[in-house]
């Protein structure tokens, strides 16, 4: 398998890889994959860290990190992360997620925040954001509202975090 960073020639399989996704999904707006459209189209988009998975000469997962804000410290929003219904449990997800980790870092990004259930994020280092007392913008069960720091040496970052405005959250 390959994980390499996404290519306009790969929009259209992406598209519908992440609409299949989260068809079964547990929390899913519909919306995901045209999320992901307007992510591409927005500022905060990095090319760097849109990565697809390639398995068996298909794309078979997608992960997009995009630029956000915690006051005035631009950090990583981890969202969304698909991987086709065939292909899950055989660790492509978390692949993507560390693959997408170590560009960042490489970057300068100090930390990616994801929302999503810890008992899988965690596996990739995530924990709750409240202990770099990063605040989301909307109501969430602590738990829910996790991030992952890169650097030992990184400051708490105290403050709301800002989303993309394609999120709908502002
Ligand atoms: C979530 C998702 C990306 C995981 O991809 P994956 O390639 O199957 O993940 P991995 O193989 O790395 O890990 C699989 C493990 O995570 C667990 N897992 C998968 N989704 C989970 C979830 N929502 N909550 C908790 N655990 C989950 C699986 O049960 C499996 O556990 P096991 O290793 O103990 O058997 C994939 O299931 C998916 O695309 N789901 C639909 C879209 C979605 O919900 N995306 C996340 C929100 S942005």
């Amino acid at each position: 398998m390959i994980i390499r960073q996404e290519e306009s020639k790969d929009y259209e399989s992406v598209y519908h890889l992440i609409q299949h996704a989260f068809q079964t999904a547990e929390h899913a707006d519909g919306n995901e994959q045209d999320l992901v459209v307007n992510l591409r189209n927005s500022d905060s988009f990095i090319p760097e860290l849109s990565l697809v998975a390639v398995k068996d000469d298909t794309i078979v997962g997608h992960i997009l990190f995009t630029k956000a804000f915690v006051g005035d410290v631009e950090v990583l929003a981890l969202a969304p992360l698909s991987v086709l219904p065939a292909y899950q449990g055989q660790g492509i997800g978390t692949l993507l997620m560390k693959e997408g980790h170590k560009i960042a870092k490489i970057l300068g990004y100090t930390y990616s925040v994801v929302l999503g259930d810890p008992s899988y994020y965690e596996r990739a280092g995530y924990t709750t954001a409240s202990i770099y007392v990063i605040k989301p913008p909307f109501e969430i069960e602590d738990a829910y509202f996790m991030a992952l720091c890169f650097s030992n040496e990184a400051k708490l970052i105290d403050g709301i975090m800002k989303y993309d405005d394609a999120f709908g959250l502002s």
